[in-house]
């Protein structure tokens, strides 16, 4: 019996399309049974919406900045539609401890960054700037601190020469886009997937063959 997972999204839901599309797979543990945008503009709604997904638009703007009804208003979403784990997707609007309480151990967050190192915004500018030789991504739990829950997945990348952050970019989401689907396919099922899934905890799917990493 498959879990029901809800993806909380605010924009494109390219991460939101990786885990739709693995959880496609008969043998996969969990169904997307909702999806949740704080911005009407979100892409990922019509997304979801071309694949039959349920979709609720909550957004926060239409709750003048009490963000304790807004996070009522989710969670009323999330148990009206039976949903057992959350995975943010993309979510971008800082959760307080009353919605993070209500899903604690049961709420994932994907990162662009290997954490501890760069939480928060701007982590490929950032990376450069700091001059590291590898980067990525993390499945995290998410925990009343910023990006700074248990990691249950990390994958890396390298920084390559002539990198800017749109490059280092879009290297990390195809790294994403892999880690997500397998790092919550642990989660659920707490054993090592079936042969031929990428194994979580640690992932590095970029070959590196060739690769001219920043001096
Ligand atoms: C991803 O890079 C994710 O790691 C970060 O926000 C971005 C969302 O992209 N939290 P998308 O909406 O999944 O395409």
């Amino acid at each position: 019996m498959k879990r029901r997972v809800a993806v909380l999204i605010s924009g494109r839901g390219s991460n939101l399309g990786a885990l739709i599309a693995a959880s496609q797979a008969p043998d996969y543990p969990a169904e997307i049974a909702l999806v949740v945008a704080n911005r009407d503009d979100a892409g990922g709604i019509d997304l979801a919406a071309e694949r039959q997904i349920p979709t609720r638009v909550l957004p926060h703007r239409r709750y003048a900045g009490d963000r304790a009804a807004h996070e009522l208003a989710i969670d009323g979403a999330l148990n009206d539609a039976g949903i057992e784990v959350v995975c943010l997707a993309g979510y971008m609007r800082r959760l307080t401890p009353l919605l993070v309480g209500r899903w604690r151990g049961r709420m994932l967050n994907i990162h662009p960054s290997l954490l501890p190192a760069f939480p928060g915004l701007d982590t490929h500018a950032r990376a450069l700037a700091a001059g590291v030789k590898l980067h990525g991504c993390t499945v995290h739990l998410v925990t009343e601190d910023l990006d700074s829950g248990p990691i249950l997945a990390q994958g890396a990348v390298p920084v390559l020469a002539g990198d800017n952050a749109e490059t280092l970019a879009a290297r990390v989401l195809a790294v994403e886009h892999i880690l997500y689907p397998s790092a919550l396919r642990l989660f659920l099922t707490g054993g090592p997937p079936p042969a031929g899934c990428s194994t979580a905890a640690l992932l590095n799917p970029a070959p590196l063959a060739g690769a001219n990493v920043r001096a």
